[in-house]
């Protein structure tokens, strides 16, 4: 049998198999308890975590970090709630989490990274990893850390070994493709010189534009998240010396910055864009584009017209990428948020290709620098190896 045909042809055997055994696909927390002592914690106080799956074999010096996603907070209101949910707190984080698509071992899963060192860094923070107040309110007991956890983080797992990578992918899906991009640049110069390293964004290039109702409504929200979480001196700061700073959140500001090897994976119909950008609640009162947030089969054929729109606006955004084969684009006409984690769409027999290329394999070639990916698939609805899964509906 073929390793790599395993996930492609006996992945219901093996689904079986592994449900029998389950414990292997699940990985267990560390608390990074040193963090405290620095003031990096989660929104609630709590230090943060990660997920460690150690690598075996070829790969014991690659390092996989796969920052999780989640959304933002963009108040006090908001980081209230979310500091009561494990996404604000390391004490609600399930103590084991199982790992697929990307982070998977098995060599039939996950061809080019099942054996090096994969790390889900969890999300507490709200703000992708970028804020930094120095005071707290007693009054809400609200943390706004997330640049001092990824610092604190990336010290822990260079203590772990970390330190003498000779390859290195810093990836991460919606807030966390996010994440990989702002922090990219930081990551590598982390890394010993002359090791591989590179970034992967996966959902995460989330792009100014108007909502249905010509109102600026994402440009706002990250407003508020740059404001509540004091990120503007952590965001890039030739960006942030010409623009508004919170304007440095969107990708198209600053990815022309990113001096490091960087590959884009994302639907140019990324259903949370579509959902909270195009059509968010406040700009659809009466509620028509319901039926459609919960189904691009469902949308009428304005409102499909307006979504082509999107995504022409989405590739001008692209742009700001640049052409150099260094850089790595799968841009696919789906209705989808975040494909790397799931094994559906990372790598089996029917997972999404462009120019009959897998995802986990186009993203693979390109690290290993085997051959170059930039392709962007012609518009909906002419991919039929879609999958149109809406899900989730308010999470990014
Ligand atoms: C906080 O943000 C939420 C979501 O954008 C909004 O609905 C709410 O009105 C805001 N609250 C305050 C106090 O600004
Ligand atoms: C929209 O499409 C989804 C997915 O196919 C389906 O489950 C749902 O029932 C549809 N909703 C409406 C209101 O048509
Ligand atoms: C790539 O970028 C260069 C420099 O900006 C430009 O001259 C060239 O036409 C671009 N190529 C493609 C295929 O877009």
């Amino acid at each position: 049998m073929n390793d790599e045909k395993g996930c492609v042809w006996i992945y219901p055997l093996i689904y079986v198999l592994l449900l029998m055994k389950v414990e292997g696909l699940y990985v267990d927390i560390t608390y990074v308890q040193s963090a405290v002592a620095k003031g990096a914690v989660c929104l609630d106080g709590s230090p943060p975590a990660y997920h460690l799956s150690p690598g075996f074999g070829s790969g014991v010096n690659n390092w996989l970090i796969h920052m999780e996603g989640g959304g933002w907070c963009n108040n006090i209101t908001t980081c209230l709630s979310r500091k009561r949910t494990r996404l604000g707190s390391s004490k609600q984080m399930l103590k084991k989490l199982p790992f697929s698509g990307i982070l998977s071992s098995e060599p039939g899963c996950n061809p080019d990274f099942y054996n090096w060192n994969r790390v889900k860094v969890r999300y507490c923070d709200g703000s992708s990893f970028t804020g930094d107040v120095e005071r707290v309110d007693p009054s809400t007991n609200l943390h706004h850390r997330g640049e001092r956890v990824w610092t604190a983080v990336m010290e822990d797992l260079l203590a772990k070994g970390m330190n003498t990578a000779q390859n290195a992918l810093l990836s991460g899906c919606s807030a966390g493709g996010l994440t990989s991009m702002l922090h990219c640049d930081n990551f590598h110069s982390l890394l010993p010189i002359g090791a591989r390293v590179k970034c992967l964004s996966d959902a995460g290039y989330f792009i100014n534009v108007k909502d249905i109702a010509g109102e600026d409504h994402i440009r706002a929200f990250f407003h508020d998240v740059v404001t509540t979480h004091g990120s503007a001196k952590n965001l890039p700061s030739p960006c942030t010396s010409n623009l508004e700073p919170s304007l440095c959140f969107f990708p198209q500001y600053t990815a022309r910055l990113i001096q490091t090897p960087l590959f884009i994976l994302n639907a140019a119909y990324d259903s949370w864009q579509i959902k909270n950008i195009l059509a968010p609640g406040v700009a659809d009162p009466h509620g028509s584009w319901h039926a459609c947030k919960l189904g691009i089969e469902n949308c009428s054929s304005s409102q499909l017209e307006m979504m082509q729109g999107f995504r022409n606006e989405f590739l001008a955004a692209l742009t700001e990428v640049g052409n150099s084969t260094s850089s790595g684009l799968f841009i696919n006409s789906c209705y989808i948020h975040c494909q790397s984690e799931r094994q559906e769409t990372w790598f089996r027999a029917d997972s999404p290709v462009l120019e009959n290329t897998p995802i986990a394999k186009a993203v693979g070639n390109w690290f290993y620098d085997r051959s170059p990916f930039q392709t962007i698939d012609c518009p909906y609805p002419c991919d039929t190896s879609c999958q149109h899964i809406p899900e989730p509906k308010s999470e990014a």
